[in-house]
């Protein structure tokens, strides 16, 4: 038995219910559950009052509530509660219906799903989904992948509530990705691009006001001017809002002075550095975001070091100094400076996320479209900016690109940027700032133009300690010398 519903959705928290209203303000009538029943009665009597939705209060009544092939789609915290209501639903989906996951899923967890589901018959979808409370009501990016089959029925519904793009605004955000977990795979990187945006934004924001001495009102002019160009992003757009945010909880002052420096983080950030050590790719960005928010988490660690480990003594070094002096001495130049190190890093991040993605597509055989990638997260989603446009340009242009580095508008933008980027890594470096992100960015950057690096000295040592053996610039094989026998005699043996 089924009902007249085009959609179902389980799970009522914020983005749930979000979603659930846009999908039914497109003309799709919704049913809706939620384990606490009482959430699905607020949403009815409330928000949902007057529009296309059926309420439901048992797993069955929900299922039977949907048209074939059905489209149910979870909103619940990743893990063992997704597990739970696959259970719950399979026994009441005909074949054919389609499960989607739209939670920020561990992507094997999607992969070993996606099989469960097709086993029994129906259809299996992770899909990412980005933008917030606001992006669910009003229009989010959504990245799915999974059973193929499944995306012909799902596709008009999902692109209809999808944030659109483009200059007649109608290109959705929303493109099939690939099989397995390719959709949360994308989700994931999009999340760690977003972990080294706000780390970079950060940065920025302690040299200016610690080095640069600029205060809320002026960090909020600041942003405002780079999100008209450049840089303009969601994240610039939401940081200069905040500099302008008064403490609401009765204190004086700016609100963003009053909270805490220790970050929180969910878990998509690590995820993504730690498949990027198993792929052996260097993610280096969203890994120092990581680790940058673990050292902001060990806050009474760092109280207690800061009482006792001094920074750099002022004025020890005339020629640092004068350095230092030289960047900082004129304000528009100096903030300038930040922008283009800022700039240039997140090229660097953005570079590092797609080498990622080419590499898990390649080991998962996805045949993922960067170009369409870089569409999806052009709006609706957190790390919407208008950048993007740029790097679907250069997929487009070349499909196969290795890095997005060599794509020349990428390399002409880094280029231009580096003689600042370098400055302002060596201030903060002499003042003893801490640009983590800034300065891992331009190590990657520096290392990656290298044609020859120091490995071949770590070759040596790998083969002298452990017979690894090495290769040679000037012959094909493995080699290995007996290094003992070879070497200098140290003179005091
Ligand atoms: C999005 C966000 C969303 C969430 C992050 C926050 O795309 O809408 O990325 O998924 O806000 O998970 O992650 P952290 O809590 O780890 O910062």
């Amino acid at each position: 038995m089924s009902g007249d519903c085009d959609f179902g959705l389980i799970g009522l928290a914020v983005m749930g219910e979000n979603l659930a209203l846009n999908v039914e303000s497109r003309g799709y009538k919704v049913a809706v559950y939620n384990r606490t029943t009482e959430k699905v009665d607020d949403l009815i009597n409330g928000r949902a009052a007057g529009k296309d939705f059926v309420g439901t209060h048992s797993i069955e009544d929900f299922v039977k509530a949907v048209r074939r092939p059905r489209k149910l789609m979870m909103l619940v915290k990743a893990g063992p509660a997704v597990d739970a209501i696959i259970e719950q639903l399979l026994p009441h989906c005909d074949p054919g219906d389609i499960i989607i996951d739209g939670g920020n899923e561990y992507y094997l967890n999607t992969e070993r799903r996606v099989k469960q589901v097709e086993e029994a018959g129906m259809l299996y979808v992770g899909c990412g989904v980005s933008g917030g409370e606001e992006g669910a009501l009003k229009g989010p990016s959504l990245m799915p992948g999974g059973s193929k089959e499944a995306w012909p029925h799902i596709k008009d519904l999902l692109q209809s509530i999808a944030a659109k793009v483009g200059p007649n605004n109608d290109i959705p955000c929303c493109e099939w990705l690939g099989n397995g977990g390719a959709g949360n795979y994308v989700k994931m990187v999009h999340n760690g691009i977003e972990y080294g945006d706000m780390q970079l934004i950060c940065e920025a924001y302690q040299l200016l006001h610690e080095l640069g001495g600029l205060d809320n009102d002026d960090l909020y002019e600041v942003f405002e001017k780079w999100n008209q160009g450049d840089l303009q992003s969601y994240l610039i757009e939401i940081t200069r809002d905040i500099f302008s945010v008064k403490d609401d909880q009765g204190g004086d002052g700016y609100l963003v002075d009053k909270i805490l420096d220790v970050a929180g983080a969910k878990g998509t950030g690590k995820w993504m550095s730690q498949l990027a050590l198993d792929l052996g790719v260097p993610s280096t960005l969203v890994t120092t975001a990581v680790f940058a928010r673990g050292l902001s988490a060990q806050k009474e660690a760092r109280v207690r070091a800061s009482e006792k480990l001094n920074g750099p003594a002022s004025g020890s070094n005339q020629e640092m100094t004068a350095i230092v002096k030289q960047l900082i001495g004129n304000r528009e130049a100096f903030v300038e400076a930040v922008k283009q190190a800022l700039y240039a890093s997140k090229i660097v991040s953005y570079a590092q996320g797609f080498v990622q993605l080419q590499a898990a597509s390649e080991e998962h055989d996805w045949g993922l479209n960067y170009g369409n990638c870089a569409l999806l997260w052009r709006g609706g989603c957190i790390i919407r900016a208008q950048f993007l446009d740029r790097i679907k340009e250069a997929f487009d242009a070349d499909p196969n690109l290795e890095n997005l580095l060599l794509n020349s508008f990428f390399e002409n933008a880094v280029e231009d940027a580096q003689e600042s980027w370098r400055a302002v890594v060596a201030a903060a470096s002499i003042m003893g700032i801490p640009v983590p992100a800034f300065s891992t960015a331009l190590n990657y950057y520096d290392g990656y133009r290298m044609a020859r690096l120091p490995a071949n000295l770590l070759q040596a040592q790998r083969d002298y300690f452990g017979a690894h053996t090495y290769q040679r610039v000037d012959k094909e094989g493995a080699f290995h010398s007996e290094w003992l026998q070879l070497r200098k005699e140290p003179a005091h043996s």
